[in-house]
């Protein structure tokens, strides 16, 4: 990863944990991104802040333990006072793609039950359309096939997602994930209609109104972007 890209992740991680209030529950987010809002988050608690943590995937689990952060499953907590996670892109609307990192089942279930939920990226994960990088959906392995054929129906090259061993890619939950190459994507919202009327999707990468705060790294610092509007419930 180039250094000043990693320099933009870090600014923003920097930034969106001042959103970070003594006491909270957090939803920890998965990717490189959210890896450096986990380590800044470990030297806070080892400075004294007192949180619990959710991780939304197994690699953060991990990191978070390493860290010392204090874990909670959702066995435990019913809901979370603030999220803070990456994205793959961010439009104007705060529309985001997620799920490059293979997690995105977990984060959206832990997005859904978060009251604040702060989208931490750099800046090249800004763009004016969602699709030019790739919609990652999570769907059944049972199904993969033909649900392969029912996305390409929707307007995309599905491909299935293989790990470095050639073989199909298996998420935390078991899942097989599929990459659709969209181009662009006009209609978000209808997009995400019919991905959900599949049978054989689990969930699919479009976090739409779900995001209350984008923070985009730059080299001297980070932009917040805040919604006009507070979208849970609207
Ligand atoms: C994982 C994700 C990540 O948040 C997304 O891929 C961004 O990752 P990074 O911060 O490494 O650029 O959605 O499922």
């Amino acid at each position: 990863m180039a250094a000043d890209i990693d320099t933009e992740k870090r600014r923003a991680a920097e930034r969106g944990l001042e959103y970070v209030e003594d006491g909270m529950v957090l939803g920890l987010g998965t990717g490189s991104t959210a890896a450096h809002v986990v380590r800044l988050l470990g030297e806070r608690v080892g400075a004294g802040l007192k949180v619990r943590g959710v991780p939304t995937s197994r690699s953060t689990h991990a990191l978070a333990e390493a860290c010392g952060v204090p874990l909670a499953t959702l066995d435990e907590v019913t809901r979370i006072d603030l999220t803070i996670d990456g994205a793959d892109e961010v439009d104007p609307e705060l529309r985001v793609i997620k799920g490059g990192g293979g997690a995105l089942l977990r984060e959206k279930i832990v997005a859904s039950i978060s009251e604040k939920l702060v989208i931490v990226v750099d800046s090249s994960k800004l763009v004016e359309r969602l699709g030019a990088f790739d919609l990652p959906v999570e769907v059944t392995p049972y199904a993969r096939k033909v649900a392969c054929i029912a996305l390409e129906a929707t307007g995309c090259s599905a491909r299935l997602r293989l790990g470095g061993d050639g073989v199909p890619f298996v998420t935390d939950e078991g899942n097989s994930l599929v990459d659709c190459a969209y181009g662009a994507i006009d209609h978000p919202r209808a997009l995400a209609n019919r991905l959900n009327a599949i049978v054989g999707v689990v969930e699919h990468g479009l976090f739409l109104d779900m995001a209350d705060i984008v923070v985009v790294g730059r080299a001297g610092g980070a932009e917040v972007i805040e919604r006009a509007t507070h979208p849970h419930g609207t």
